[in-house]
This record gives structure tokens, C-alpha cells and sequence, in this order.
């Protein structure tokens, strides 16, 4: 496995940085090419004829990248003068000088290797002239929010009742409501399509019956601590909550769950979403992606999904949630490199009360993605990172983890070997300003 207290990478043959770069990344691009080539008429149909063309060619570009990767050439420089161009080709000019070789697919950090992955997929549709706003996994991210359809109905009877009614609550119902949301968050993590590859997940019918019987693998929950935080602020006026969010389809629509309690019971005067400015890790949310995603349930036979839907609706209308793309989330660096990177953003993230932070990826990227000892504290391994109060809600799916007590590893490890990396284990873990 992976030596302690260094950054992940596939060179470790026991790892799952290996497996990763070994089998799923290049099915992730045969899937993609596979896409591109069944679905080419309508393609075409949607982003004209001069599409055809245009779409063998990256179909070329990327059965290139996928060889590229699974024969370990060297990471090439970006082409192109998209914004992040600059700051990649820096960035890898620095990690062939630190590792003394060209940085390639096997031998470097995992993380650079994977994100440039997918930031190198987005560079065979940049390029084009036609295809320039085309996802190759928007279907994929559409056909999981329509699976998820079951569930999402059940919550959404729960979640507007609850924010209709919203004057017969103390503060202790607030409090109880607020705990169990969050646990339907971070549950709602375990439906990544990155790792299912597509594959249906196996939802919940009632999401919120499920929360007892998981919270025996939910390995360190300091969501008490993530109430706390927000009921000192409660009602004040500019009380800014990020949610730095990971996927669509079902993970997203219990983001939005959550965010409608914080602004509906003023633990939160305003909710900023975080997504990505390109297609990434396959279900990320973009934002195409959280605008069909209302504008698909608002459109609901379900009338209790519509009327929640259009009342989100409200809520970007109203200034109460803000929807932001920051290219920051999909450069390669972890986030205590972001007030050298990004030092707008930093100082963005400084005037919020909370971050929360979703998933398993941006947990890698805050905690430096090494392989610490697991019993590292958490506020430790952000390793300088501390622009507000943060939670950080994640269901295990990297060989990565801090902030354990003595022994809990290994009696994980002893109940399940897979414990690191099936999404069956999850943290809630918090650290102050
Ligand atoms: O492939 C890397 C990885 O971080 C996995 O460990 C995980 O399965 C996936 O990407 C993304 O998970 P998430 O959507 O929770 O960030
Ligand atoms: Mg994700």
C-alpha cells in the first residue's frame, strides 16, 4: 500500500489510486467514446451539422488521451486559451521539477493525474467550434435523477411539509429537523457515478427511515458542532452558508433539502452553491446541470415535487440562494494551495459563517489527499487551510481518512476490507475558525 503521510498515487500497486488509473478511468472514456458514437445523430441534431465532424475528431482526442494514460506517457501541457490554461501548465511544469521526470499517469499524485484526466476531456470539446458547451455525461447525470425519482418524491413530502409549516417549531424541533437533513446529505453522497460507472444505485426507499440504522457506520459525527455553529448565528442578517457541492441527481436534490432549512429557519440569511465550470469526475454538478435539475422537477407530474421545485425557484429569484461557478474546484490543487491560487476566492469563502463541504473528491483535495495516519486530527490535515468554520460531509470511497480515534481503523478494516473505498463508511467531521 501507500507509505504513510504521503499524497496517494497508482505507483502504490495495492492502492486504489492504481485501480483507478488501471480500470475505471479508462472504462469512464470508453464509456464517453461509446456515448459520442451511438448518440451522434443526436448530437448533430442539437449542435448542428457541422457537429459531425467535429465530434469525430474528439472522438479521436480521446481514444488518444485513454491510450496516452493506460501506456503511462507523459501529462502534456493544455492547448487552447481557456482562463485555467496558465495556471494547469504551471502547475505541471512545477510537478515535473519536484518530481525530477515528466509527471505521468502511474508515477504521479493521483490527484494532479485524475483531475487533469478530466480537465484534458473538456480540452477535445473547448476546441471545437460547435460542441464547445457539450457534456458527455449530462445524460448519464439526467438518467440518475429520473432513477432517483422514487425517493426524491418521498423526501420532498417530508421536506415541504416541514418548510410550510415552519412556525409551529422551537428551536430544539429546528435543531432535530437540521440533524436529520444533514445525515440525508450525507447519505445522498453515496450515489456518485464515478465509481457505480453508470450503474443504477440502489436507492432508499425513505431516506429518512434509513438514518438510525446507518449511524453505526458513520465514523466520526461532529454534526453537533456543525448545529452549533449555525444556531449562535441564528437569525442574525448575513449569516452566508457555501455548500461546495459533488453530485446531481439524487445528492444534489438533498444539498437543496438542506439549504431550503437554512434559509427557511434563518440559521442561514444566504445559501451560495458552488459548482463546477466543467464537467467533471462524471456526476458533478455543472451548472446546466443544477438549472435542468429545477426546471425538471418544477415540471413534475408529482404536484408536492413542482411546488418544491418552483419554490426553490423562488429562492434564486430572491437572492436567498446564489448559484456560483469558480474554476478553482477544477484545477488540481488541494485547498490550503487556494490563497496563493485563488485569493478571491478565499476571501469570499472568509465572509461565510459555514463551508460545507460535500463528497469524497473535495475531501481529498481539503485534507491534501495523503495518506495520513488515521488518527491525524482533521484540523491538522488542512494543513493551513482555514478561510471559515468548515464541515465536511463524505462517504468514504479514497484510501484516505483522518481524524480517528486510537484503534478505530483497525476495527473498521476488521469488519470490512473495503472500508476506504465503498461508500458504505462516512464522516461527518468539523473544524473552527
Ligand atoms: O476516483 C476518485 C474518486 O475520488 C473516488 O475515490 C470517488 O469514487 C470518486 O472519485 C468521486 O466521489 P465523489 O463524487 O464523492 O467526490
Ligand atoms: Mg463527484
Amino acid at each position: 500500500g501507500t507509505p504513510l503521510n504521503v499524497q496517494l498515487c497508482a505507483k502504490y500497486k495495492r492502492s486504489f489510486a492504481y485501480i483507478t488509473m488501471k480500470d475505471r478511468l479508462p472504462i469512464i472514456l470508453t464509456q464517453v467514446i461509446d456515448h459520442m458514437s451511438r448518440e451522434k445523430e443526436n448530437i448533430v441534431n442539437e449542435y448542428g451539422k457541422g457537429a459531425l465532424e467535429e465530434l469525430k475528431i474528439a472522438i479521436g482526442k480521446i481514444s488518444k488521451l485513454k491510450n496516452e494514460l493506460q501506456t503511462n506517457k507523459p501529462l502534456i501541457l493544455l492547448e487552447g486559451n481557456a482562463s485555467d490554461v496558465t495556471i494547469w501548465n504551471a502547475f505541471l511544469k512545477q510537478l515535473k521539477d519536484e518530481e525530477g521526470n515528466d509527471p505521468r499517469w502511474f508515477h504521479s499524485a493521483w490527484l494532479a493525474t485524475e483531475c487533469y484526466m478530466y480537465r484534458r476531456l473538456r480540452e477535445a470539446f473547448e476546441l471545437t467550434d460547435t460542441l464547445t458547451s457539450f457534456d458527455p455525461f449530462r445524460s448519464k447525470k439526467q438518467a440518475a435523477l429520473l432513477d432517483s425519482l422514487g425517493t426524491i418524491n418521498v423526501l420532498c413530502t417530508y421536506v415541504k411539509r416541514l418548510v410550510e409549516q415552519q412556525n409551529c417549531h422551537c428551536s430544539t424541533d429546528i435543531k432535530n429537523e437540521f440533524m436529520k437533513l444533514l445525515y440525508v446529505d450525507l447519505w445522498g453522497n453515496r450515489c456518485d457515478l464515478s465509481l457505480s460507472g453508470g450503474e443504477k444505485v440502489l436507492m432508499e426507499e425513505d431516506p429518512l427511515q434509513k438514518i438510525g440504522q446507518l449511524t453505526e457506520y458513520i465514523l466520526i459525527d461532529e454534526a453537533e458542532k456543525v448545529w452549533n455553529t449555525l444556531a449562535v448565528n441564528r437569525e442574525k442578517s448575513d449569516v452566508i452558508v457555501d455548500m461546495v457541492l459533488d453530485n446531481a441527481g439524487y445528492e444534489l436534490y438533498t444539498d437543496l433539502c438542506l439549504a431550503d432549512l437554512l434559509v427557511t429557519f434563518s440559521l442561514a440569511s444566504q445559501v451560495r452553491f458552488r459548482a463546477k465550470v466543467l464537467p467533471w469526475y462524471v456526476s458533478d454538478v455543472c451548472i446546466p446541470d443544477f438549472q435542468w435539475t429545477l426546471q425538471i422537477l418544477s415540471n413534475s407530474e408529482n404536484s408536492e415535487v413542482s411546488a418544491l421545485a418552483n419554490r426553490w425557484l423562488g429562492h434564486m429569484k430572491s437572492g436567498k440562494w446564489v448559484l456560483c461557478a469558480d474554476e478553482f474546484w477544477t484545477l488540481p490543487h488541494v485547498f490550503n494551495q487556494m490563497q496563493n491560487v485563488d485569493p478571491t476566492l478565499y476571501q469570499e469563502l472568509s465572509n461565510a459563517v459555514l463551508m460545507i463541504i460535500k463528497g469524497d473528491l473535495n475531501y481529498r483535495k481539503l485534507t491534501g489527499d495523503i495518506n495520513w495516519e488515521p488518527t491525524k486530527p482533521f484540523s491538522e490535515a488542512l494543513s493551513g487551510f482555514r478561510p471559515t468554520n468548515i464541515a465536511a460531509l463524505r462517504t468514504l470511497k479514497a484510501d484516505t481518512i483522518c481524524g480517528l480515534l486510537a484503534g478505530q481503523a483497525e476495527d473498521t478494516a476488521a469488519k470490512s476490507s473495503e472500508w476506504l473505498i465503498s461508500g458504505q463508511y462516512a464522516v461527518v467531521q468539523y473544524s473552527s475558525l
